[in-house]
């Protein structure tokens, strides 16, 4: 039978870095970060580099989550946000949540500038459009009232992109790079300061009060003075004061071999239908990576066409090959665009968090990473109050994104019951690599029949706040629609808010 290739993100193929052994005694430490992302990285070697002892915990491996699966553009072009913040905020809101970024990314040049090795290059990043855009002209106004290196650009991108364009912004000597090494150079050097790394180490617990406890899958607890949460959506929201403060979106990449010169830029268009383009070069090879096909998370089945009609256009516009490298990201969306970087919780003032990186985790991971590391060694940090998750700003159109949040995952949740029943067929009719909602018995299950004719059971029902998930076809996972937790054909949880597993078991007599 045709078998469609199981996606594998570029940064993680070539990704050789020493596994970090699982936490097996429970200690005690200065500082606890979970999550071994960009944010939590960097907040943990400069935390180290300052002289704190730090413990870091990580669910899977490093580089597994959002930042090895990310198209790396490390630009504070993102998207059209500076004339919306103007809109939504103020001109002084916009300039500080620019500066935010801006540092960030020349925080990261200095890094390269120490020694870091992780393919970075600098670049252009652009903005074009291939249907007129009024709101084009806006954020270029946006952009001369902050003064952002660059502006217009239309012939520019002209003369480079394959296709016809309407018009298009710069910002110039932005960069890109490969997210997984710089991770790894990230936690090597962590580790030479005396940092401790645990790799297949999940959390699923921070207790409240002075010297926080947290506790891990396995029963290991390790106490500190404070705890920093940068696991992507934050694990620990018990009293679900995140759970409606996001969109949780899902996108695509695919990598296809260029059968021409590497491609100059960065590029992301305002369509309707938005396609992101860079390239990256590898072992003498030149990749065009196209992203784009973005859903809410969780409510779509066939992914397998998101994935296929990146490919297509990329064959259409460009000399390519055929895709190497399938893979997507979820991104934290947050109501008002603003990152939540600081105290997480008004009476927990030991806890901290930093998530909702929109679609640009690169520069507004480091510049959470470096904030919290201010935070808990006393610097003063002039973005807190900017990115702080107990700010009270909500503007008018983010109530209304607020309701309509609420709204969708509370519909989500009557249509997941819903949904069961109508989607449930037999177990025979599954064909091999095939997955979905099944009668066994008396009950409804969810089963992925593999490539052996195993066929591999979970409960539907989502182990964060009770959703139904849905099966994803090209990821060969369990997607909840409602907050964004994944599973892996096994219930292994891939993604959370979710720390457990969805129970499961397997048969080969189906
Ligand atoms: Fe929240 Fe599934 S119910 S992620």
């Amino acid at each position: 039978m045709h078998r469609y290739p199981f996606t594998n993100s570029i940064w993680r193929q070539h990704d050789r870095g020493t596994l970090h052994p699982p936490l097996d005694t429970s200690e005690s430490t200065e500082v606890v970060v979970i999550g071994a992302g960009i944010a939590g990285l960097v907040c943990a070697y400069e935390l180290q580099k300052r002289g704190k002892q730090v413990t870091l915990l990580e669910a899977l491996e490093i580089g597994h989550g959002t930042t090895g699966h990310t198209t790396a553009k490390c630009s504070v072009q993102h998207g059209m946000i500076y004339h919306k913040l103007i809109r939504h905020f103020n001109e002084e809101i916009a300039r500080l949540y620019y500066e935010f970024n801006s540092e960030a990314l020349t925080y990261l040049k200095s890094q390269i500038d120490e020694g870091f090795d992780c393919d970075y290059t600098t670049e252009h990043s652009y903005l074009y459009a291939t249907e007129p855009n009024d709101e084009l002209s806006k954020e270029l106004d946006a952009y001369r009232r902050l003064e952002i290196d660059g502006g217009e650009a239309t012939d520019e991108v002209q003369n480079t992109l394959p296709f016809p364009i309407t018009q298009a912004l710069v910002v110039r000597d932005q960069a890109q790079f490969h997210p997984v090494k710089y991770l790894r150079e990230l936690a090597e050097r962590f580790v030479k300061l005396g940092g401790k790394v645990y790799e297949r180490t999940r959390a699923t617990d921070v207790s409240q009060g002075p010297r926080p406890i947290v506790t891990t899958s396995s029963g290991r607890r390790v106490q500190a003075n404070q705890v920093v949460i940068t696991t992507h959506y934050p694990f620990n929201d018990l009293r679900g004061l995140y759970v409606s403060r996001f969109l949780v979106e899902r996108s695509y990449i695919v990598a296809c071999e260029m059968t021409s010169a590497s491609l100059k830029g960065m590029y992301l268009s305002v369509d309707e239908k938005p396609r992101s383009f860079r390239s990256y070069e590898e072992d003498g090879k030149a990749y065009l990576l196209i992203g784009g096909e973005a859903h809410t998370a969780g409510q779509v089945t066939d992914t397998r066409s998101r994935y296929d009609r990146l490919e297509s256009d990329a064959q259409h516009h460009f000399e390519v090959k055929r895709a190497t490298y399938r893979w997507s990201s979820q991104d934290l969306i947050t109501l008002d665009r603003i990152p939540y970087v600081g105290q997480m919780f008004k009476r927990e003032p030991d806890i901290f968090v930093a998530t909702g990186f929109l679609k640009w985790g690169m520069t507004n991971g480091i510049g959470a990473g470096i904030l919290l590391a201010d935070r808990l060694t006393g610097r003063p940090n002039r973005f807190s109050e900017l990115v702080s998750p107990l700010r009270k700003t909500v503007k008018p159109t983010d109530v209304t994104s607020f309701i309509s949040t609420n709204l969708d995952t509370a519909a989500q949740f009557t249509k997941g019951v819903v949904d069961r029943a109508l989607e449930r067929r037999g177990v025979q009719d599954l064909q091999l690599d095939e997955g979905g909602v099944v009668q066994i018995g008396n009950q409804t299950k969810g089963v992925y029949r593999d490539l052996d004719n195993h066929c591999h059971i979970v409960n539907l029902t989502c182990t964060h706040l009770g959703c139904t998930v849905k099966w994803n076809n090209a990821e060969r996972s369990w997607d909840c629609p409602c907050h964004g937790s994944r599973f892996d054909a096994k219930g292994a949880v891939l993604e959370g808010p979710a720390t457990k597993p969805l129970p499961y078991s397997e048969r080969d007599d189906l």
